[in-house]
C-alpha cells in the first residue's frame, strides 16, 4: 500500500483504504478504481492524499513509483482516518537575473527569506506566477506604475473622512434587502424547519436560482444534483444557505449602488478567491468552519469597497499613498480616514447583523497578531495574505505585507498543504465568479 498525492495519482489506481472527509464521513469505498472521473472529485473535495494498492496488490495496476522521489522528507499524521503528509523540500536558489526572481526579491522585501515557512511559500508563488504570466504581468505593471506626483500630492491636503458618517441617520447606506434580515430572523428562531427556511429564501426567485447554481457547483461537488432550496437546507444545513445569502445579497447590493468604485472584476476576483482560499484551507483544518470563512474572505473587504464607492478621492488618495510610500493600504488609510477598511468593516458588518465570527474575521484580516488569535481569524488573515501575494485580483496593495507568524502558526498545518489548496483554488475561482458575479 503507498499513499500518493491526488495529483500525484494516476487512473488505473485502485484504493486501498476508504476516502473520509475531516468529519469522518465516507466518501469513497476501498477498492475502488480510479479513473479519471474519480480524481477530478477527489479534488474537488479538497482531499490531500490517498491511500492506493501496491503494484502487487494492484492485480497488474500501476502504481505509485514517484511518490517517494516527490516527497523526500515526510512526518505523516492520521486525522479520523485520512492520512496528511507533511513535506520538507529544499529551497529553490534564488536567480537574480531572472525577472521573476528578481521581482520576488522586492515582493517578499518585507518578509523574512530565511524563514523555512516563506521560503516555502516564495517556491509555491514562483511556480504559481511561472505558470500564470497574465496575472505576474498584471502585478508587475501594478507595482512598476507609481501614480503621477501631481495625483498624490494633491490628495495629501485632503481634509480627514470620517466613513462612520455612513452609519448614523444622517447619511445612512442604503439598508440590505429586506430578505436577508428573514432568512437570517429565520435561522436564529429554532422554531422554524430547514424548509420553511428554504420557503422564504424561494420568495426571491433570483436569489434562489442563484444559490442552487453555486450548491450545484463544483465548488461543493455534491455526489447528486440538489434540485430544490428545500434538498439543498437539508443537505448542506440551514445556517449555510443563511451564509450563501448573506454573500449574494451583499455582492448585489454593492453591485447596484450608483457610482461604485472602479475596478470591481480585480477587487471581487480578490474576494472570492480569499474565500475560496479559505474555505479550502479549512478543510484541512478541524477546528474551522468551511462555510464560514467562505463568507468571511468574501466581505472582508468590504470596508474598502465602501470607501472606494462613498469617498473616492479620499480612497484613491490612500491607494496612492500606500504606492509611493511603499507600505500597506491598511497603513496609509489613516491618513486620510478616522477609521481604517477593516475597522469600518467590522463596525458595517455589526450594523448589518451579520454573524459575530464573521465580523471578527473581517474587522481582523490585517491585524498585527502578538498571540495566536481564534483559528478561523487566523484562516480568512492568511488566505488575504496567500490571494495579495500570488496577485489574484487586487487587494489594494502594491507591496506584500509581512505576513503575521502567529496568524500562520494557529493554522496549524504544513506549507506543503498549500499546493493542492492552491490548485484547488485555482480550479474553481472562475466558476465561482460566474455564479457570484456574472
Ligand atoms: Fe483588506
Ligand atoms: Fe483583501
Amino acid at each position: 500500500m503507498n499513499l500518493v498525492n491526488v495529483f500525484d495519482a494516476e487512473p488505473g489506481m485502485i484504493l486501498a483504504r476508504d476516502v473520509k472527509n475531516k468529519e469522518g464521513r465516507r466518501l469513497m469505498d476501498v477498492g475502488t478504481l480510479l479513473e479519471e472521473k474519480q480524481l477530478k472529485i477527489l479534488k474537488m473535495w479538497g482531499i490531500l492524499e490517498v491511500h492506493v494498492m501496491s503494484e502487487d496488490a494492484n492485480n497488474g495496476h500501476r502504481a505509485t513509483g514517484s511518490f517517494t522521489e516527490i516527497c523526500p522528507q515526510q512526518t505523516m499524521t492520521e486525522t479520523n482516518g485520512v492520512a496528511s503528509v507533511f513535506h520538507t523540500n529544499a529551497h529553490t536558489p534564488i536567480d537574480s537575473s531572472n525577472p521573476l526572481d528578481e521581482f520576488l526579491e522586492n515582493w517578499f522585501s518585507n518578509n523574512n527569506d530565511n524563514d523555512p515557512v516563506l521560503l516555502e511559500i516564495r517556491k509555491l508563488t514562483h511556480e504559481w506566477f511561472d505558470a500564470q504570466p497574465a496575472i505576474f504581468n498584471a502585478l508587475v505593471s501594478r507595482c512598476e506604475n507609481p501614480p503621477p506626483p501631481e495625483v498624490h500630492d494633491e490628495k495629501l491636503k485632503m481634509p480627514t473622512v470620517d466613513p462612520r458618517s455612513l452609519l448614523n441617520d444622517e447619511i445612512k447606506l442604503p439598508a440590505l434587502p429586506q430578505i436577508y434580515f428573514e432568512i437570517q430572523t429565520a435561522v436564529d428562531d429554532p422554531r422554524f424547519s430547514g424548509r420553511e427556511i428554504a420557503e422564504i429564501v424561494s420568495k426571491d426567485t433570483a436569489l434562489a436560482a442563484t444559490l442552487l447554481k453555486i450548491v450545484n457547483s463544483a465548488y461543493y461537488g455534491l455526489r447528486q444534483e440538489v434540485s430544490s432550496l428545500s434538498q439543498a437546507a437539508v443537505t448542506l444545513g440551514s445556517q449555510q444557505i443563511c451564509n450563501l445569502a448573506l454573500g449574494v445579497t451583499v455582492i448585489n447590493y454593492f453591485k447596484d449602488l450608483p457610482g461604485c468604485a472602479p475596478n470591481m472584476d480585480a477587487f471581487w476576483r480578490h474576494s472570492l478567491g480569499c474565500a475560496i482560499m479559505a474555505a479550502n484551507l479549512a478543510t484541512h483544518i478541524p477546528t474551522a468552519d468551511r462555510d464560514r470563512v467562505f463568507i468571511g474572505g468574501l466581505l472582508h473587504d468590504i470596508g474598502r469597497l465602501v470607501f472606494l464607492s462613498y469617498f473616492p478621492k479620499a480612497g484613491t488618495a490612500a491607494l496612492n499613498q500606500s504606492h509611493v510610500q511603499g507600505c500597506g493600504l491598511i497603513e496609509a488609510e489613516p491618513k486620510f480616514f478616522t477609521v481604517d477598511h477593516a475597522q469600518f468593516g467590522r463596525l458595517l458588518s455589526e450594523a448589518w447583523h451579520f454573524p459575530r465570527q464573521v465580523s471578527r474575521m473581517i474587522g481582523n484580516h490585517h491585524n498585527k497578531f502578538t498571540t495566536l488569535p481564534e483559528t478561523e481569524t487566523a484562516v480568512v488573515y492568511f488566505a488575504n495574505w496567500l490571494t495579495s501575494a500570488l496577485g489574484i485580483g487586487f487587494s489594494g496593495d502594491a507591496v506584500l505585507p509581512s505576513l503575521n507568524i502567529y496568524a500562520w502558526k494557529a493554522l496549524g498545518i504544513s506549507p506543503a498543504a498549500l499546493t493542492p489548496v492552491l490548485k484547488q483554488t485555482d480550479r474553481q475561482l472562475t466558476e465561482a465568479i460566474r455564479f457570484f458575479y456574472g
